[in-house]
């Protein structure tokens, strides 16, 4: 599915009406690092990170295979979201040869629930080329370690820091935030990407990289939150700009995003007479690539649900189906639309299902549903199926097997 992505270009400051801020000293010609007095501002955020640092579980490890997981895992979701995938990734592939022999389904299926998928599918590929290439060792070089499929500057800069305490430095969303409120930045932090790379590079401690980064993380995680920061607790009140202006709360300035669209999807569910579910591969290319889910489409102007089940289902797998009940409606949220999946039962009537528009087909069991990754929104559909079909005679998932699936009309 295409991305809307649409911006206008006018920064402004955040929570604020409309700007016109003052900032002296602000501006990026004035982001001169001399003056920050890097020494301390080194000095108090390692002292700080020392007594109030997170304990994560990375963070015992310098195996740069974990801690490459980690900081892959940890690009786009939450600290305590990741721990328990972190830990269950590394009992099922413990090294980068286990990861690069797993089968990709094996490897979504660990990655489900963590959403943008791309990751999971680039880890799989640079695990592949780290054992055909580098016979299976993680790089030390940044830029071979930024060639490898999804490691970008800022993840070969928290890998190599923190598995070799290389002075790499790192730039993610929460480093971006501190360091515009740091020299109170007078534009968006993208505007302004080289001068706070110029600064990451300029403030990291060359001797004591691993925690100086794994500190900066902190702060931005933990006291120099995008709403209400903690600035009487942070170990740079006295050298933060934004905060000696009062402005830390409207800072970073941001650019006005277009609302996000949403998207009316048809999805079927279709049985066969032998109780089977047919479900279908996504391609490997674009949004959720590689996995499984219930086929369906966008709903054409005008158009009702039924019909438009019926009409993507001829379209995507050449086949012939009877539209019946609803069986639940889903919203879910991507990073740049909204769906609604309209949900039906639906009965096969003819023709074999083709791989027109997807990898692969296949009729599966409420049963086999389980082994198969499915995007987060589908696993809802999977939920809404087990508990009808509990709700059948109570024991379990077998009533709908034998063509014995719910009736559409
Ligand atoms: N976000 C990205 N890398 C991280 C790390 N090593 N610890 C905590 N949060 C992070």
């Amino acid at each position: 599915m295409a991305l809307s992505r649409k911006r206008s270009h006018s920064p402004k400051l955040k929570d604020s009406a409309g700007g016109g801020y003052y900032l002296p000293g602000s501006n990026i010609s004035d982001l001169k690092t001399s003056d920050l007095r890097i020494g301390d501002l080194r000095h108090s955020l390692l002292n700080w990170y020392h007594q109030s640092g997170r304990d994560l579980p990375w963070r015992h490890s310098r195996d740069p295979y974990a801690i490459w997981i980690s900081e892959i895992m940890l690009q786009q979701t939450q600290v305590k979201t990741v721990i328990p995938y972190y830990e269950r990734w590394l009992e099922w592939f413990p090294t980068v040869q286990d990861l690069a022999m797993a089968d990709q389904q094996q490897v979504l299926k660990a990655w489900q629930g963590l959403g943008y998928y791309a990751r999971a599918r680039n880890l799989h590929l640079a695990a592949q080329e780290l054992v055909k290439q580098y016979n299976g060792v993680f790089p030390e070089q940044l830029e071979v370690a930024i060639s490898l499929p999804g490691i970008g500057r800022t993840t070969a800069g928290g890998i190599l820091s923190a598995a070799f305490n290389q002075p790499t430095p790192i730039l993610d969303g929460n480093v971006k935030r501190v360091l515009a409120r740091l020299v109170a930045l007078q534009v968006p932090p993208n505007r302004a990407i080289a001068h706070l790379w110029q600064l990451s590079e300029s403030l990291l401690d060359p001797r004591q990289s691993r925690d100086f980064n794994q500190a900066l993380m902190d702060l931005g995680a933990t006291l120099c939150t995008p709403h209400s920061p903690d600035c009487p607790r942070c170990p740079w009140k006295l050298h933060c700009q934004a905060y000696n202006l009062g402005i830390q709360s409207q800072l970073p300035m941001t650019e006005t995003r277009a609302p996000i669209p949403r998207k009316m999807i048809g999805v079927a569910v279709i049985w066969n007479s032998q109780g089977q579910i047919l479900i279908d591969r996504r391609r490997q290319s674009g949004l959720l690539g590689g996995l499984w889910e219930f086929p369906g489409g966008k709903l054409e102007p005008g158009e009702t649900v039924e019909d438009c089940i019926q009409r993507e289902i001829r379209e995507e797998l050449g086949i012939e189906i009877q539209v019946g009940d609803r069986l639940i409606t889903v919203e879910h949220t991507y990073s740049h639309f909204h769906v609604t999946l309209n949900v039906h039962h639906c009965r096969h009537i003819s023709g074999e299902p083709q791989p027109i528009e997807c990898d692969e087909v296949r009729w599966v069991t409420l049963v086999e549903l389980e082994q198969y990754p499915f995007p987060k929104a589908n696993v809802q559909i999977i939920e809404a199926l087990k508990q009808k079909a509990e709700g059948v005679d109570g024991s379990g998932v077998e009533p709908l097997a034998g063509g014995a699936a719910p009736t559409p009309p």
